[in-house]
């Protein structure tokens, strides 16, 4: 569970970062790729798709931490599907570090370390529920 004060900060931030949503996740995945070029090949060459579904993603998540029940289900599914894209449990330390540092540079003092700090567990826990569902999925 997110203490309600973490997920006020991290619905606050959202709403800032994502007035230029597509400028947030191309400075993610640019260095996301050079963090972890091996799974460049895992995406699409045409990443234009791929950067809005994040968006999108995030923001239904940001939204659903007020009922964290309402987008497990959806949650679960995304997680079930990375299995298919090649996802490893492994990669996740290494997405979930590149979206701290993606949001602290699209919003720069505002991503206060308190700001930080709330997003980490929130991606934490999305991270948790994705990784569980791609084991039960493997079996
Ligand atoms: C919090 C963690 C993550 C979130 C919220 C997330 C979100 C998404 C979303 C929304 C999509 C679009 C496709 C769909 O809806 O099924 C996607 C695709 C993809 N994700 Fe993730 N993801 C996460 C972690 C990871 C990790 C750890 C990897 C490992 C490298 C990964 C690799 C991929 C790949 C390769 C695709 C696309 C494949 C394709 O279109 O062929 N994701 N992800």
């Amino acid at each position: 569970m997110i203490p309600s004060n973490q997920r006020q900060l991290v619905q606050s931030t959202w709403r800032i970062a994502k007035r230029d949503a597509d400028g947030l996740t191309r400075l993610f995945y640019g260095r996301l790729f050079e963090a972890a070029p091996a799974v460049r090949g895992l995406f699409p060459d045409d990443m234009d798709d791929q950067r809005a579904k994040l968006a999108a993603v995030l923001d239904a998540a940001v939204v659903g931490l007020s009922n964290l029940n309402t987008i497990m289900t959806d949650l679960h599914a995304l997680g079930e599907r990375h299995v298919a894209y090649g996802a490893e449990p492994e990669h996740y330390p290494v997405v979930g570090e590149t979206l701290l540092w993606a949001l602290d540079k699209h919003l720069g003092e505002q991503f206060t370390p308190e700001a930080r700090e709330a997003w980490s567990s929130t991606i934490d826990v999305l991270a948790s529920v994705m990784i569980h569902a791609q084991e039960c999925a493997v079996g």
